[in-house]
């Protein structure tokens, strides 16, 4: 049976758009979800129906078209964009798909082209059962989302050190998410006080482009971004997890890597952040409350398509007199190996923390900081073929194939 796809088309031209639609409603397997005569419009168009497919003739203003398209491949990556014009010379068609359109069709269109090409991009399109997720990380930056096995596991200390670790190599660009909605302190291990919180973005949402995120989010002196969680308890129920989606979708589109620090209770929101993450570091200790919680929380995540193969255990405090299960014991309960290994080291953590510094600048050669340099090295794309230094870390280098 054939798939029925969602489509929107923009043409500010009645002589065009007319044939265009009649084309269009002759073909069985679309649904023709949206009009607009007006590029200024269309975007949100997309971002009300979020059709599959979206149709833009560029004749009536060929450089706000092509705008368009640009703005709607960032901003929408799950949405593919067929361009359509009269004009055929090379050089504009190339145009065209380097703005982001997947694909060009020459006017008047042939209803045989156009099958063609809807054959084609549902090729490329992500399989829809798979979600958004596929969508997203095939067009954007990495999304990694740091999860707890209990109260005071070290999730936060781990976000905002990888993230400012990151930071500094030079090609990343780094923003981290404190979803800690409740109980978030992102801002005050990197000391500051937050100007805009999630709540404004929440509130605002219909008017969140990436020119307005660049005015909310607060710039650390080590580059990294930060969206704080929000100031006020009663601000906790503007957010959901649709915010949540939206927002990550933009925030892959500006930045290399997108640390999200959730909360301990895995609400809709930490939930939605977790679908759409490219990893999950899911954190522990080697000792028993921890360990039995994450041999309690694998299972519970394979419930949720695509979560069990994003996560990755990480190990905090590695060395700690408190840690009394040893490592291979701990990998065998949990039925999942080790990913990565971060050391113990009070002093160094505590004192940053105390300074409202991150590691890199308060105790750059601290174990702990050149374990998560190491692990920002191995994030950022092309080091995953790095010969590792450690045999302990071996499995790191596997990221992206199968767990040992
Ligand atoms: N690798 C580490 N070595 C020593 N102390 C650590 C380490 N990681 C975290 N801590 C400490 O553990 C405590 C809890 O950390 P935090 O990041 O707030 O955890 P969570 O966000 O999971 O509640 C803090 O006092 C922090 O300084
Ligand atoms: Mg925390």
């Amino acid at each position: 049976m054939l798939e029925t796809r969602r489509l929107a088309i923009c043409d500010p031209n009645t002589a065009t758009r007319d044939p265009l639609r009649n084309l269009l409603l002759g073909v069985e397997s679309i649904y023709l979800e949206a009009e607009s005569n007006r590029y200024e419009f269309f975007r949100d168009v997309v971002e009300q129906y979020r059709p599959d497919l979206a149709i833009i003739t560029l004749d009536s203003d060929p450089n706000r078209g092509l705008q368009l398209i640009q703005n709607l491949t960032a901003e929408f990556p799950q949405t593919s964009i067929l361009a359509v014009s009269s004009r055929t010379d090379g050089q504009f068609i190339l145009q065209t798909l380097r703005s982001g359109a997947k694909e060009f069709l020459p006017l008047p269109m042939q209803l045989e082209d156009l099958l063609t090409v809807l054959d084609r991009i549902k090729g490329q399109n992500p399989d829809p059962s798979t979600g958004l997720q596929q969508g997203i990380s095939a067009t954007g930056g990495m999304i990694i989302a740091i999860a707890g096995s209990r109260g005071g596991i070290g999730c936060t200390s781990l976000a905002v050190n990888l993230g400012c670790c990151l930071s500094s190599i030079p090609e990343n660009r780094v923003v981290l998410v404190d979803l800690d909605l409740a109980l978030g302190d992102t801002n005050i291990l990197l000391d500051f006080r937050p100007a805009y919180t999630l709540s404004d973005l929440a509130s605002n949402i219909n008017e969140v482009d990436q020119k307005f995120l660049k005015g909310v989010l607060f710039q650390h002196s080590s580059g990294l971004m930060v969206l704080p969680h929000p100031e006020n308890l009663d601000d906790l129920g503007l957010i959901h997890e649709e915010h949540i989606l939206r927002l990550l979708s933009l925030l892959r589109s500006t930045f290399t890597h997108v640390i999200v620090d959730l909360s301990k209770s895995f609400r809709p929101t930490d939930v939605a952040a977790m679908r759409v993450a490219d990893v999950i570091l899911l954190t522990g200790q080697l000792e028993l409350s921890s360990i039995h919680n994450i041999a309690r929380l694998l299972p519970t995540f394979k419930s949720v398509e695509g979560l069990y193969d994003k996560v990755r255990i990480l190990l905090n405090r590695v060395g700690s007199d408190d840690q009394k299960i040893s490592k291979a014991k701990a990998e065998e309960f949990i039925g999942m190996g080790v990913f990565w290994q971060v050391s113990n080291d009070s002093r160094a953590m505590m004192g940053a923390r105390n300074e409202g510094k991150p590691l890199i600048q308060f105790a750059p050669k601290s174990k702990p900081c050149l374990d998560l340099m190491e692990l920002a090295r191995v994030l950022t794309s092309g080091a995953e073929n790095e010969t590792p230094a450690e045999p302990k870390k071996k499995s790191a280098f596997s990221f992206f194939g199968s767990r040992k």
